[in-house]
């Protein structure tokens, strides 16, 4: 059994947690439940930074002590961690002895390797980031990059981290493990910045009273990251060099957003190299969440209505909005609009009216699931697509592609879709059909068993739901076909994702800090994102068959050919082509596109034109594999 050991940042307990904590730990959470399925020993720390001048700060401003205040804040964020079904194996917090006793031990260890020393310092200092920016980060107007306040001349007596002799080291671990950080644009910004040189760095703070004492002169207090970082080992018991810590470092994952890559893969890894300690394997950045393209304000009141959302639609879809919405690394805009589309048509169509169809015909038909004794057509492609669902699931995960994992098991789900749409099963209940039909609908639910493996990972309730409705009374985890057994009684299949109509809710007033606001120059412009232009998923196909769709002029049905599946589109081109010349024919196909109904008939895409009053078909210069992404 292989250990996986997987880490969010412990979040400053200086304010209520939000959608950007939330969108981490969901994600660390979808990251260690796949490995649980897969088999892995996993450990998944979260928790909360409770040290430092700025907790210090706003404890007074509420009149209360540093330790009750974040004894207020601490349950706050386990709430919601069990509120947003997080699986965590421990919540750590910088004020529980076992994070002292490990601190001590730490700094101790980091002392003695002879690379920490004493001396004045003086520089500008930005508090909410508690760090000095070196000269080199310096603008001529002395703002902080990104809380954009002035920042403050401090000066005093610290001791310092000699940080630049692990330059050389470092450069070669980043050459040796490739890997190191991801995505790739973070690991060559820090490049840069170990290629430019690196300060040695002050590792306590004398001005500051709110924090772990160093272990070597308790008159200075342990500066907040060098506290913070080695939190990922003593939640282990590194104190008592314990089971679990034994086990399970170095850390195979530290998932972050990208603002604090540079603590992670630089500093706590040259921590690490002076304490004689492993590395962790990866650090994994993500983009920002950001609200009409600005980033999450408390004090510009730029948020995102996390509950409202989560009341309206669910946990469970707010967890597969956040991680199929946004390609984890880069920034991502949460809009309430798209979440609202995307469970209409991922969740409430495709997958509960799935669910809900085939338990309908089960209940109707027969007394329980059937029995699959009668093989026939696209049974085998369905088979051996949740197989290779199975495989693109784990190259996706493996390089942290939720979205794409999501995708890839929603091709699936749209499969299973067609599958009973083209055997047309609700016809097959006369006696000497049955049989087929029982296979069909044996086939269609096993389908669902199958899915709700993939998916309970991103969203677990879900997956259990979905089970419970086949008539499963335990979980079952296994991503093989054929696990399903027969005569299990199914339950009459309750709406998993009731529809939420929005035109029956009042609108609510905005407040003062949600009110429009001035639009960017993109906006106004029109530009998009360069995220909001990879939302879109073209692919090459290539054309099956063609006919017109009755009563209608100028469209045409196609079926086209994606490599890994085969889709149905109605497309606006008979006036320009006759269905015969079309058939063989590679064409550019937006395959995440919402279905919809035209004239009575499905389509499943839409396939790329250009013109108005004579159109031709977009296509590959020369012809590609099927299925190839178009960018
Ligand atoms: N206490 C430090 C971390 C110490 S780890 C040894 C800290 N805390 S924090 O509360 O500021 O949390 C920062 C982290 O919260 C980000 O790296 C990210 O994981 C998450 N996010 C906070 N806001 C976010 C967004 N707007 N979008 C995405 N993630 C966000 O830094």
């Amino acid at each position: 059994m292989s250990t996986f050991y997987i880490t969010t940042p412990i979040y400053y307990a200086n304010g209520e947690p939000h959608a950007g904590h939330a969108y981490t730990t969901i994600a660390a959470d979808a990251l260690a439940r796949y490995h649980r399925i897969k088999g892995d020993d996993v450990f998944f720390l979260t928790g909360v930074d409770e040290h430092g001048a700025n907790i210090d700060k706003t404890a007074e401003k509420e009149g209360l002590t540093p330790q009750t205040f974040c004894d207020k804040l601490a349950p706050i964020f386990t709430q919601l961690w069990e509120r947003l079904n997080i699986s965590n194996d421990i919540f750590l917090r910088t004020t529980s002895d076992l994070h002292k006793r490990g601190i001590k031990k730490f700094l101790t260890a980091l002392y003695e390797s002879g690379d920490v020393y004493k001396a004045p310092y003086e520089g500008y200092y930005c508090r909410p980031c508690e760090r000095f920016f070196p000269e080199k980060e310096l603008t001529d107007e002395k703002i902080c990059p990104i809380h954009k306040l002035p920042l403050e001349w401090v000066k005093e007596e610290n001791y310092f981290f000699r940080l630049s002799k692990y330059q050389d080291r470092l450069l070669q671990h980043y050459s040796d493990n490739p890997d190191f950080v991801h995505p790739e644009s973070r690991r060559n910004e820090l490049l840069n910045v170990l290629e430019s040189g690196l300060e040695d760095t002050s590792i306590s703070r004398s001005s500051v009273s709110w924090g772990i004492p160093l272990p070597f002169d308790p008159k200075h207090i342990a500066y907040v990251w060098i506290d913070a970082l080695p939190n990922y080992i003593t939640a282990l018991g590194y104190d008592a060099d314990s089971e679990n810590y034994r086990t399970f470092w170095p850390a195979n994952v530290h998932m972050m957003a990208k603002e604090i890559t540079r603590f992670h893969a630089i500093l706590w890894p040259a921590m690490l190299m002076a304490a004689d300690l492993p590395l962790p394997k990866q650090i994994i950045a993500h983009g920002w969440l950001t609200k009409d393209g600005e980033a999450l304000s408390k004090t510009r009141g730029i948020f995102i209505d996390m509950d409202g959302d989560i009341a309206k639609y669910g946990v469970d879809s707010f967890r597969y909005y956040l991680l199929r919405e946004f390609s984890f690394g880069n920034d991502g805009d949460y809009r309430p609009s798209r979440l609202h589309q995307r469970y209409n048509a991922d969740l409430a169509n495709d997958l509960g009216n799935l669910l809900n169809r085939v338990l309908g015909l089960v209940n109707k038909n027969f007394d329980g699931i059937p029995e699959p004794t009668t093989p026939g057509e696209f049974d085998d492609e369905v088979k051996e697509m949740a197989q290779t669902t199975t495989e693109k699931l784990d190259a996706h995960m493996k390089s942290f592609a939720f979205d794409s994992a999501l995708e890839t098991i929603w091709e699936f789900v749209r499969r299973v879709n067609r599958y009973v749409q083209q055997t047309e099963v609700w016809t097959l209940a006369k006696p000497e059909t049955k049989p087929r039909m029982g296979t069909i609908l044996y086939n269609s639910l096993e389908a669902l068993r199958y899915v709700s493996v993939l998916l309970s990972p991103f969203i677990p309730e879900t997956a259990e739901k979905i089970q419970k409705q086949i008539g499963l009374t335990e979980f079952d985890t296994v991503a093989e076909w054929g696990h399903l057994p027969v005569d299990l009684k199914v339950s009459r299949g309750e709406p998993i994702f009731p529809r939420v109509d929005l035109k029956k809710e009042k609108t609510p007033q905005p407040k003062e800090a949600e009110k429009p606001k001035k639009k960017t120059k993109a906006q106004e412009s029109n530009l998009i994102s360069f995220a909001e232009f990879q939302k879109l998923d073209l692919r090459v196909g290539s054309v099956i068959s063609a006919e017109q769709v009755q009563g209608a002029d100028r469209l045409l049905k196609l079926q086209v050919d994606l490599g890994t599946e085969k889709r149905q589109v109605v497309a606006g081109i008979a006036e320009h082509y006759k269905p015969d010349v079309l058939v063989g024919k590679q064409v550019i196909v937006v395959v995440n596109l919402e279905p919809a109904t035209i004239r009575n008939v499905e389509s499943h895409g839409m396939i790329l034109a250009a013109g108005d009053d004579s159109v031709v078909l977009v296509s590959p210069e020369t012809d590609v594999q099927l299925g190839t992404q178009v960018r």
